[in-house]
């Protein structure tokens, strides 16, 4: 049987000055030493390398939160991959939702941004999800399955490896209204078995995918029991040091 690291995932969002980020990650690095999950902290680009260092030798990962495609060159306000790395991170968010929302992702860009994740050897964490109308319109397989389809274009199973998928229901971030686990449940299937039908069924074996959308305390036992949901993607409950501990280490 396929067993997959559980992995759990802060988000942080623009959020946390450069002193705020260090004493987070400080906490974290005490609280965290020996949990069973593998452990990523997404900072704001500002705070990256400081953070990143600040967790040399430690259990924890860094991400960023996004990146743009090309490496260098006159692309004022962007951020590439090789400078990502080279401040610290290992893992790289992709497509988020208020990425897509106020900035104009899109599936193509998305896309584009995952080759060069890729090229840099920077593991992608691809973000999809659905917002409400769609999910009322029962159109949540269409959207997940184009998010996916689109933002994988033209990749291979070798090249994608190691790559993340986050669930993250629109309608589910920041509101305090969680999917219940069978809806969450049922979505990771979907996923899934959609990466057996376009790449392969191993791959999709080995696949971790994520659920993100109001993950609490109070909600992640039940959620991170669930057979296909492989961690948590958290937004507003990984900035404390406390709440954040307590998911990661209630993973069994
Ligand atoms: P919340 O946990 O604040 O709902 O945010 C989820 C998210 O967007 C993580 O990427």
């Amino acid at each position: 049987m396929q067993t997959r690291t559980p992995l759990i995932a802060g988000n942080w969002k623009m959020q946390k000055t450069i002193g705020e980020a260090l004493a987070l990650v400080n906490a974290l690095r005490s609280n965290l030493s020996n949990v069973k999950a593998e452990i990523v902290v997404a900072p704001t680009y500002t705070a990256l390398s400081k953070v990143a260092e600040c967790l040399q030798g430690s259990n924890i990962g860094v991400a960023a939160q996004d990146l743009f495609w090309e490496d260098f060159g006159a692309y004022t306000g962007a951020i590439s991959a090789p400078l990502i790395k080279d401040a610290g991170a290992k893992y790289v968010i992709i497509g988020h939702s208020e990425r897509r929302q106020f900035f104009g992702e899109t599936d193509v860009t998305v896309n584009k941004k995952i080759k060069a994740a890729l090229k840099h050897q920077l593991i992608p964490i691809l973000c999809v999800g659905e917002t409400l109308a769609e999910r009322e319109g029962n159109l949540v397989q269409q959207i997940i399955e184009e998010q996916v389809s689109r933002g994988l274009y033209q990749l291979t199973q070798v090249e994608l490896k190691d790559l993340v998928i986050a669930y993250e229901p629109v309608w589910a971030i920041g509101t305090g209204k969680t999917a219940t686990p069978a809806q969450a449940e049922e979505t990771h299937v979907l996923i899934r078995n959609f990466i057996a039908a376009q790449f392969s069924q191993e791959f999709a074996d080995r696949l971790r995918i994520l659920y993100g959308g109001s993950v609490k305390v109070a909600n992640c036992k039940e959620l991170l029991a669930l057979k296909n949901i492989d961690g948590a993607l958290i937004g507003g409950a990984s900035l404390n040091a406390e709440e954040f501990s307590a998911i990661a280490k209630s993973v069994a």
